[in-house]
């Protein structure tokens, strides 16, 4: 594999991207089933697990607890659960890496256990925001203490047990519902949460895979979702199907390059991730979707992305939960497009890996692509189909993995290469990302 620890990254104009690469397995899944097999009695196996830096973050935190966990390396893994209450009080400080969903989602389930743990995380994830899991946790009875910005590190204590609690989300976050869920768990009686929009049902749907009983009624446009506390939750074998959020970028990369075809197998294609391929088929790009069978109980499909013309559209607010991780990527497509591309409802971005709202801005413009921000709304000027992005530019990825790769995508389609200054941050989520665009025949460089 290459050797992403050795940054800084460059992404050459590249021609005729084409083959067929496999997408790695789906992030937000493989925490969860971590979780849910180390949580249930039994032994669970785990196919397609993703390998890489954020997970293995939670395998970590999960064998810190006492779970005896074994994975190949390759996506086969094996979990000994200890059941629903059944984790041990980790004897040292939990370092999360540069894991969001790891951090926010051990807090729940540490919520629910009769024990203490500190954790904490690389410099991007000591700056995000935990008051939103803080704030549900403790009015189920977890007592939290943040460092003063109200992030990590955070040392926890859990109740015994948590109370139920129906908590409307303030913001749309399945990290936030998921976590309240984990902590509901060892709840005696109901925790319901209420979404507005819908966000990501990973939790929900494998906590039923594993025996919990959730139901969700829909009352004036709002989800009430609820899951009955104390479950026995059993072992079972999960199979994660990949990731669309990974296989964003070397799609988006094959639909603004010359002569391009490329086939992504194995994409998980839950409708709650799969807002930024509606944005492309709007902009008229060819992608062709081929459902090929389910996996954890989730549709999975082969996809096709060709070059193609593409032209600005307005993604709406409410789209944004469905694809928060792929502005990045859209942003890239949106460069190379006719006419000018609206994205609202941006505010989450300034809270991820980076301020990516600005971090966008900032790249697009390094790459000579003009983009405005006004409040939570970015526009992007495209340089049309009948031109290219100037490039060139040297990109400050600040930590966040979707940002390097993003404008890695966007260097094969401009005139002159674009730079990443850490290409090492890349392996939060994708490690093979360089390995599989290589394969396509994409130029990417490690300067080091
Ligand atoms: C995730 C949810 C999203 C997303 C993150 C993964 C998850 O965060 O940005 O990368 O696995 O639940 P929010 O739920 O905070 O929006």
């Amino acid at each position: 594999m290459t050797n992403l620890a050795a940054s800084p990254l460059q992404a050459t104009p590249t021609n005729a991207l084409q083959g067929v690469i496999r997408a790695p397995g789906d992030k937000s899944i493989s925490h969860r089933a971590l979780i849910l097999a180390a949580l249930s009695a039994g032994r669970s196996h785990i196919k397609g697990l993703l390998t890489a830096d954020d997970v293995t973050h939670t395998i970590d935190a999960l064998c810190q607890c006492g779970v005896a966990i074994t994975a190949d390396g390759k996506g086969d893994c094996v979990v000994e659960g200890v059941g629903v209450v059944g984790l041990s009080e980790p004897s040292d400080v939990i370092n999360l890496g540069n894991s969001g969903t790891a951090a926010r989602l051990l807090m729940g389930v540490v919520a629910g256990h009769p024990m203490e743990a500190i954790f904490t995380g690389d410099e991007s994830l000591r700056s995000r925001p935990m008051d939103r899991v803080v704030a549900p946790l403790v009015q189920m009875g977890a007592s939290v203490k943040t460092a003063r910005h109200g992030g990590l590190p955070v040392l926890i204590s859990g109740a015994m047990p948590p109370l139920p609690i129906t908590y409307r989300l303030p913001v749309p976050s399945a990290q936030v519902k998921s976590a309240i869920f984990l902590a509901g768990l060892s709840a005696p009686g109901k925790t319901t949460v209420i979404e507005s929009l819908p966000t990501r049902d990973h939790t929900e749907n494998l906590l039923q895979a594993f025996g919990a009983e959730i139901t969700v009624e829909k009352s004036d446009g709002e989800s009430h979702i609820t899951l009955v506390g104390q479950p026995e939750l059993k072992a079972q074998d999960v199979i994660v199907p990949g990731d669309p959020s990974s296989a964003a970028f070397p799609l988006v990369a094959a639909l603004i390059t010359p002569d391009s075809k490329v086939v992504v197998r194995g994409i998980g294609m839950n409708e709650r991730r799969t807002g930024l391929f509606q944005c492309l088929r709007e902009m008229g790009a060819d992608l062709e979707i081929d459902p090929v069978r389910s996996a954890c109980g989730e549709p999975v499909a082969d996809l096709t992305a060709r070059t193609s013309t593409l032209k600005a559209i307005e993604v709406p607010a409410g789209r944004a939960p469905r694809m928060i991780d792929e502005y990045p990527i859209l942003a890239a497509a949106a460069a190379c497009a006719d006419g000018a591309t609206v994205m609202r409802g941006l505010s989450e971005l300034r809270i991820k890996e980076s301020d990516r709202l600005t971090a966008i801005a900032r790249g697009l413009s390094n790459c000579g692509v003009q983009a405005l921000m006004h409040g939570d709304t970015l526009t992007v000027i495209g340089v049309g189909s009948d031109n290219v992005p100037k490039g060139g530019g040297d990109i400050v990825t600040q930590g966040d993995h979707r940002i390097a790769m993003a404008f890695l995508t966007l260097g094969l389609a401009g005139k002159k290469p674009v730079t990443v200054d850490d290409g090492s941050v890349i392996t939060s989520s994708y490690p093979g990302f360089v390995d599989d665009m290589t394969l396509l025949g994409a130029a990417i460089a490690d300067l080091t």
